[in-house]
């Protein structure tokens, strides 16, 4: 093993100059004595608390309970905090805010004295943007993933996070749920600290964490207020000390097999479309070549495994309890690359050997899965040159092969205008069509791909619809919905050409989606198309509509692929 003769903090804490003096000098304005500054390993512990991201809202805990473990081991702690992006609370979306979030969390690494770094993560968008800004820089890195709330509770059932909220709402619009039932359930569903406890994107997300072997073993899935998740916390800010030491560095770990375990494991579990794209973001920074067939060639053969809403029954917490994530990669263990390296110096093959299950109800064993297939599809056609995505096991099989009548809407404004009009001309043969809701158009990417059916047709009784846009869709959410279609409408994407009345064609088996519209229409349409105005002509949200790329490239801005290490630019003066 490896090991480092000079701390890189050594560069600030280790001079006997005036620099060195005021490096020094004015943290000791917080006390610290002497030799927390002689060659210990500064352990850096990114914070996404806020207030405003009631997913992460416990962190400030946390990171003192890291802090106690970086103490023990004989490092020292600098807690530092970066933007945090609550996925209930923020406006437009938090995707719009990912990438910035990685610039923050990349430059704030770089800049200080670290010689390490613990993530503190937990709602959709803070795992990825920190483990982004992370991997630019390079140093040993672990994460420490906030945990799923307890299981929600409402009138004697469990009841998940996003999930419930979806099919509440189409209580309503059915008649079927009263506002009171609505405000009861939501006192009901979020009742203790933690993120969505569904395996929606949070999860999916702790879960490609720990497959990627940046947490301790078994961290994924406990919940956020169960003890043992402290002692985990705890027991990172040990282990981070004596990776510095060991010099075992995040790049070491995000290989191209461990993006490949990531994506058949998230088949396994029924894990969000999101990953695909925070994943292949991910990979760009490393120099990872990953693209988007791979989800579908390596991950559409894959069986579902874990029982866990959207696409099952039961929720994190029964997860937990029946062994969580090391039983899957146990099950897994032919289909993955056990002998990849995790923090605690151990393989993935080696921190899952015969994990035990306590429950075959919540985690299928391989002979007997869920479901055989249970990836994600990627799909082309004229209506998609650059890949769009399904999740077969979250849709309605009928509706695997499906041709139907476009009704479209150009933005998600006229949807919410026209979607429950009486006169609409819809009926449930129908392919609804939403345009502008991509990386560059919203912009942003919102999660609005999953629209709400039309009521008249929920009164009826239809369940689901074949579904088309450019948007992304929570991964609590569920239904026969055609996501990330690119290119975008709004950078002239086949899709912005699409008119009412339109026959589309989805063939979930051929892996197509087209639009029955002749090549030369389509060329006529496209001549007489016009981009529409740019939504911001200054600051982030301008950066962003000119920089941020396709969702089969990950959303990543142009000039944010690749890393570059933890050298300071230059010595400061
Ligand atoms: Fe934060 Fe779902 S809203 S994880």
């Amino acid at each position: 093993m490896k090991k480092i003769n000079k701390l890189r903090s050594a560069e600030w804490f280790g001079r006997d100059d005036k620099l060195g003096f005021i490096h020094r000098s004015w943290l000791r304005n917080q006390g610290h004595p002497d030799h927390m500054f002689r060659n210990r390993p500064v352990i850096g512990i990114c914070n996404t608390w806020s207030d405003l991201t009631p997913c992460n809202a416990h962190f400030r805990e946390f990171a003192n309970i890291v802090k106690r473990g970086v103490y023990e081991a004989g490092g020292f702690p600098l807690e530092f905090p970066v933007m945090s992006l609550g996925e209930t609370i923020m406006k437009p979306t938090t995707m719009l805010y990912r990438n910035l979030v990685s610039m923050d969390v990349e430059e704030s690494i770089r800049s200080n004295p670290l010689d390490g770094v613990v993530l503190l993560t937990g709602c959709d968008k803070t795992t990825p943007s920190a483990l982004m800004g992370a991997a630019s820089v390079g140093l040993p890195t672990i994460v420490v993933p906030g945990g799923p709330m307890l299981n929600g509770k409402y009138r004697g059932t469990d009841i998940g996070s996003g999930t419930a909220t979806w099919q509440l709402s189409e209580g309503i619009k059915a008649g079927t749920v009263s506002k009171e039932d609505l405000m009861e359930a939501e006192t009901c569903m979020s009742r203790s600290a933690g993120h969505c406890m569904t395996m929606g994107t949070a999860s999916s997300l702790a879960c490609m964490l720990e497959t990627l072997g940046i947490t301790l073993p078994g961290a994924a899935a406990i919940p956020a207020v169960d003890a043992r998740k402290k002692v985990m916390a705890h027991l990172s800010g040990n282990r981070i000390v004596e990776m510095v030491k060991e010099d075992l560095r995040i790049t070491q770990l995000l290989t191209r097999n461990s993006f490949e375990n990531v994506i058949k494991v998230n088949s396994a579990i029924g894990g969000s479309t999101n990953v695909m794209i925070h994943l292949l973001a991910i990979a760009g920074r490393v120099g990872v070549d990953l693209v988007l067939e791979d989800f579908d060639n390596l991950g559409s053969d894959i069986p579902l495994l874990v029982n866990l809403t959207p696409a099952g029954k039961y929720l994190m917490e029964d997860f937990y309890y029946a062994g969580g994530l090391p039983v899957v990669l146990d099950e897994m263990r032919k289909e993955l690359h056990m002998d990849v390296i995790t923090v605690n110096g151990k393989t993935l093959g080696e921190n899952s050997k015969e994990a035990p299950c306590y429950d075959r109800e919540v985690i299928a064993s391989k002979e007997k899965p869920l479901k055989h297939k249970a990836g994600i599809a990627v799909l082309k056609g004229n209506l998609c040159e650059n890949g769009a995505v399904i999740k077969p096991s979250a849709a309605t099989d009928s509706l695997m092969k499906h041709r139907g009548r476009a009704v479209v809407f150009e933005t998600i404004e006229d949807y919410h205008a026209r979607i429950d009009d009486p006169d609409l001309d819809i009926d449930e043969t129908c392919v609804m069509v939403l345009k502008n809701v991509g990386p560059v158009g919203y912009p942003g990417m919102p999660e609005v791909g999953n629209m709400e059916l039309p009521e008249k047709l929920v009164k009826k009784g239809v369940k689901d619809m074949v579904r088309i846009s450019d948007g992304r869709m929570s991964g609590t959410a569920y239904g026969t919905v055609v996501l990330h279609v690119s290119p975008e409408s709004s950078v002239g994407g086949t899709l912005a050409l699409v008119k009412d009345g339109d026959m589309i064609e989805l063939d979930v088996k051929n892996r197509s989606l087209n639009m029955d519209v002749s090549a030369e229409e389509i060329e006529k349409r496209r001549l007489a198309w016009t981009a529409p105005e740019p939504r911001a002509k200054r600051g982030f949200v301008n950066l962003y509509i000119n920089h941020v790329e396709q969702a089969e490239l990950g959303c990543d801005f142009d000039f944010l692929k690749g890393s570059s290490g933890d050298e300071v630019l230059r010595d400061c003066h």
